[in-house]
């Protein structure tokens, strides 16, 4: 079963917490690295952390969650070899994963309600990537990082 890292500023902690009770229902392995309350704080520093867990290959897959997932996915796209999508419905997620094989979802606590939240987080986790021509574009993008 895959890991899934997790983690959320204070804006995202409540419905962070609802991922992980949902993904540990799944059976899923997850590695929450905060925030454990609703305390004000960073979200980078959490979309860091998730992060470099997956480029270490401790988990698989990373789940972000602040106000708007606007932060979150600034931040984690920085880092080589994550793709981060921010998703607002089950639509977005599936083609995330078919199309970009995103490796990390971004979501807003304050834009997406619990039910489509966890609807969202169920579709991204059930896709997998189609590659053919979309491989050639994860390619050209891994060239872009190369670059950096
Ligand atoms: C916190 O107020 C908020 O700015 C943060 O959670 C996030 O939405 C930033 O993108």
């Amino acid at each position: 079963m895959l890991s899934i890292a997790i983690g959320s500023d204070h804006a995202g902690y409540p419905l962070k917490e609802k991922i992980k009770d949902f993904l540990i229902s799944k059976g899923y392995k997850v590695i929450d690295f905060g925030a454990q309350s609703k305390d004000s704080t960073d979200y980078p520093l959490f979309a860091r952390d998730v992060c470099l867990s997956i480029q270490k290959d401790e988990a698989q897959m990373g789940i972000l969650v602040c106000g708007t997932g606007i932060g979150m996915s600034i931040t984690a796209n920085k880092f080589k070899g994550i793709r981060a999508a921010l998703c607002l419905n089950e639509y977005m997620a599936r083609m995330s994963r078919k199309h970009n094989n995103a490796n990390v979802l971004c979501l807003g606590d304050r834009i997406v309600g619990d039910d489509l939240a966890l609807s969202i987080v169920e579709a991204w986790l059930s896709t997998g990537f189609e590659g053919g021509r979309h491989e050639r574009r994860i390619k050209l993008i891994e060239e872009i990082e190369d670059m950096l």
